[in-house]
């Protein structure tokens, strides 16, 4: 029996990779890695074998602990995480101090090309402390629609970001979980190689609040600035520099770049074909609306 220990459990990812792990017939055990674990305690009603542990990327006390008979380590970099020499290097040095030698990395797409985003520093940390890897590489999450851009989407119906018509790859968060789950349950087969996990999808933000307005009746616009203005923006409303930081290059790089690869991954490993940008709309379209009118 593999112990499987997840970080990030609570967020978007982490949440669907437990959902997969736990299904039924999975024989590991599965740790939910989180900050505080009686509030993670209630956030997964449907794997009720889920194991807890308290671990805390920024406090390098609470890595031994959590690494104790760890075979498989599946990491994510918290998005407000970009020191990567003050936080990764650390707690990679504790996972393979603790005997831990596999490691399921949640990167993203093109981090291989791209040296000035976190990811591509984290996988050649993993790479040179001499762990078996597998990169998971995902596209544009979809569900950035019903979470960071969410509270302008509701408020004003519009989507301002630096991309101009720069196209991403959409995909589905429950896709990239399953996808994951696949890598983690059959490590060996798939190790030592990144694997990029898309939707079929490339469209850029004005075609999106396009089909946005199509599936809900409602008037979504999308507005491109300049990504300074975008940075001051985010941090007047008081998003953390570095998290600003990011999200200005991660929405400003791909109007210089190629458009994305389209993977036929998700169907290799699933044997289903992912979530369209349509059927994820339908899905979440009432996290879409605006809120009902007080009386
Ligand atoms: N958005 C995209 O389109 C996209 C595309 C490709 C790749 N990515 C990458 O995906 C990653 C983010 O994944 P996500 O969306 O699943 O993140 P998320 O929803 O923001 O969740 C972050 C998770 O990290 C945990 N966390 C935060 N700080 C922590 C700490 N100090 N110690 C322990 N746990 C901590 C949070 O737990 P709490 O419940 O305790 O807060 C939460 O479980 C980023 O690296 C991002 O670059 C994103």
């Amino acid at each position: 029996m593999k112990r499987i220990l997840v970080t990030g459990a609570t967020g978007n990812i982490g949440k669907e990779v437990i959902h997969f792990l736990c299904k039924p017939d999975k024989e590991s055990e599965i740790i939910a890695g989180v900050r505080n674990v009686e509030r993670a305690k209630n956030k997964f009603p449907d794997c009720p074998n889920l194991k807890f542990r308290q671990f805390d990327f920024e406090d390098s006390t609470s890595f031994n602990a959590a690494f104790t008979d760890v075979d498989i380590l599946f990491l994510l970099r918290p998005p407000h995480i970009s020191e990567i020499e003050k936080y990764f290097r650390p707690l990679l040095e504790a996972a393979k101090a603790m005997g831990i030698n596999d490691v399921v990395f949640l990167s993203v797409q093109g981090a291989e090309k791209s040296k000035v985003i976190p990811h591509h520093k984290i996988e050649t940390l993993i790479k040179s402390l001499g762990f078996n890897y597998i990169f998971v590489r995902p596209g544009y999450f979809m569900q950035n629609l019903t979470t960071t851009l969410l509270p302008e989407i509701v408020s004003s119906q519009t989507i301002t970001l630096p991309s101009g018509k720069a196209k991403f790859n959409w995909v589905d968060v429950q896709n990239i979980g399953e996808a994951t789950s696949a890598l983690i349950l059959d490590f060996s087969n798939f190790k030592n190689k990144a694997y990029e996990i898309t939707g079929t999808e490339n469209k850029n933000f004005a075609d999106v609040t396009n089909l946005m307005s199509q599936v809900t009746g409602l008037n979504f616009r999308f507005k491109s600035i300049n990504p300074i203005s975008f940075y001051f923006k985010k941090k007047k409303e008081g998003v953390p520099s570095d998290f600003a930081i990011v999200m200005t290059i991660l929405h400003f790089l791909p109007r210089v770049q190629a458009e994305p690869q389209i993977s036929d991954n998700y169907e290799k490993l699933t044997g289903k074909k992912p979530t369209t940008i349509r059927e994820f709309l339908e899905r979440e379209k009432q996290t879409l609306m605006p809120p009902p009118i007080a009386k």
